[in-house]
């Protein structure tokens, strides 16, 4: 009996070990496990100083630019072409063309939207996705605060200094199926590095963030003969969770007590701050990124001919907080609500629908 104990004992030893072990994955030492919920619930975080540096080295805020002065005369009393930013004062519009530029087109300078000799006309495509942007991260500040909080958005969350984010998507070129005797692999076996390079379907992006199919594995009733959710959406949704936790830079059970995935009981405060994140993600995507297709030059589109869009990595590069919850949006007035509709020459080009709630408090 005593050894029978002993062994059990060592096997539950084991056991812990082994677990330490799989959530570490296949991380190079040196790492640490930090503890993020009870003990004994596994609710670790691996963390690796060396892979921690490279993505510091990525989420520097840059320089804080000022806001501008909020007296003077109105940008709209002033200017000839201002649908957004009307409301802002002299000071503050010149700062905000000075910071979108630094954020946005540091190396191409104003012109890279500008005709340098009318600034008001919007002959360059660049000009009228910029005014769309602007309207789209003043409603996600605005608007999905359950999600960014206070800290909010700037260009630079996505654009970190370049005309097209880094970490945009679009989606993958379907498998030829005349091409071999394989038959429909369902995106598996074609190893992408946003699902960490398991045999998950490689595209969870178009699956589960341009639409909202649902993203479950758990029946929610006992088996009474009612559809179940199917082999292809737990794979799914299993690739769309490695995606989230590489975003992020953080384990399963950042998020989730795997003793139930399911259960939001269960589930730490960031889950629900990601589930806001992923219907964000399906918002920005519908409203405005997609519709942007047809005003984009046809080198800017992927290979299936869809607009290049936003998901976790696109803003969070690596961390839990993008750029590690630096406010920079809060000293731009131009960033913050009102709402505005989309401008006629979008409307026209790509039959847009207005952002649907209005804007609240205030
Ligand atoms: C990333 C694109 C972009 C860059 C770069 C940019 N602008 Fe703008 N600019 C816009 C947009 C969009 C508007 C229209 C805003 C609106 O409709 O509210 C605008 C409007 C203006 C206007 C108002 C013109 C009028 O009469 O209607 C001025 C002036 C201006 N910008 C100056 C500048 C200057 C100076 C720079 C460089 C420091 C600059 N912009 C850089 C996108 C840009
Ligand atoms: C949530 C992420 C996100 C934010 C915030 C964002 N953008 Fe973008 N931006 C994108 C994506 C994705 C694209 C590529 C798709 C497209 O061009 O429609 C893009 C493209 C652009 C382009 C076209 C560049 C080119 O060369 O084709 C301009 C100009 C631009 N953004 C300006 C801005 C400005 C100005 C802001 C801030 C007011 C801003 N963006 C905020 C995601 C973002
Ligand atoms: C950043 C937070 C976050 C991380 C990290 C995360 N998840 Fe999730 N997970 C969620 C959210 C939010 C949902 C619910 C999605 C919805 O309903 O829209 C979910 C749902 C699930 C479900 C479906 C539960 C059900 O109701 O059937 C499973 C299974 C799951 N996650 C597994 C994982 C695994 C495995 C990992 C690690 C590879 C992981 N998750 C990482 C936030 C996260
Ligand atoms: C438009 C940019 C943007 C996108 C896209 C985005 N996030 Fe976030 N997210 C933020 C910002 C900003 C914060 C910081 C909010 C704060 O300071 O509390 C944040 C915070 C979070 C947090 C809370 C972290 C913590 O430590 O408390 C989670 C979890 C999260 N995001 C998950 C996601 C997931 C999952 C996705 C994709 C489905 C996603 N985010 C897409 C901007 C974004």
């Amino acid at each position: 009996m005593k050894a029978f104990h002993l062994t059990l004992r060592r096997m539950a030893c084991l056991a812990a070990w082994g677990t330490a072990l799989l959530l570490a994955g296949c991380e190079r030492p040196p790492i640490d496990l930090l503890q993020t919920g009870y003990r004994g619930t596994g609710m670790l975080q691996v963390h690796n100083p060396r892979t921690a540096a490279q993505v510091a080295a990525v989420n520097q805020a840059p320089a804080l630019l000022s806001g501008g002065s909020p007296d003077g005369p109105k940008a709209s009393q002033i200017f000839k072409n201002v649908q957004v930013l009307g409301d802002l004062s002299i000071g503050q519009f010149t700062s905000q063309m000075a910071a979108i530029t630094a954020w946005v087109a540091p190396s191409e300078g104003c012109n890279y939207c500008h005709n340098p000799d009318n600034l008001a006309e919007d002959s360059k495509y660049t000009k009228v996705v910029a005014r769309r942007m602007l309207q789209m991260t003043r409603r996600i500040n605005a608007d999905w605060k359950p999600h960014v909080a206070a800290t909010g958005v700037t260009c630079y969350t996505c654009h970190r200094g370049q005309p097209v984010p880094a970490l945009a998507w679009t989606a993958p070129v379907p498998q030829d199926l005349k091409a071999n005797f394989m038959g429909n692999r369902n995106g598996q076996n074609a190893p992408a590095s946003s699902v960490g390079l398991m045999a998950l379907p490689n595209d969870p992006l178009s699956m589960y963030l341009t639409s909202d199919t649902k993203i479950r594995v758990a029946g929610t009733t006992a088996i009474t003969g009612q559809r179940h959710d199917s082999i292809q959406g737990t794979e799914g949704t299993y690739a769309l969770m490695a995606y989230m936790s590489n975003s992020l830079g953080v384990n399963c059970t950042f998020c989730h007590n795997t003793q139930s995935f399911g259960n939001w009981q269960l589930s730490p405060p960031q889950r629900t701050v990601a589930w806001h994140g992923i219907r964000m993600a399906r918002e920005l995507n519908t409203e405005y990124l997609l519709p942007l297709g047809k005003v984009l030059p046809a080198k800017r589109l992927g290979p299936t001919g869809d607009a290049p869009k936003v998901a976790c990595a696109t803003c969070h590069q690596g961390v839990n907080k993008p750029l590690y919850g630096v406010a920079m949006a809060k000293d731009f007035p131009g960033l913050q609500g009102p709402e505005t509709p989309a401008s006629p020459a979008i409307v026209a080009a790509a039959d847009v629908k207005p952002a649907k709630a209005s804007v609240k408090g205030k």
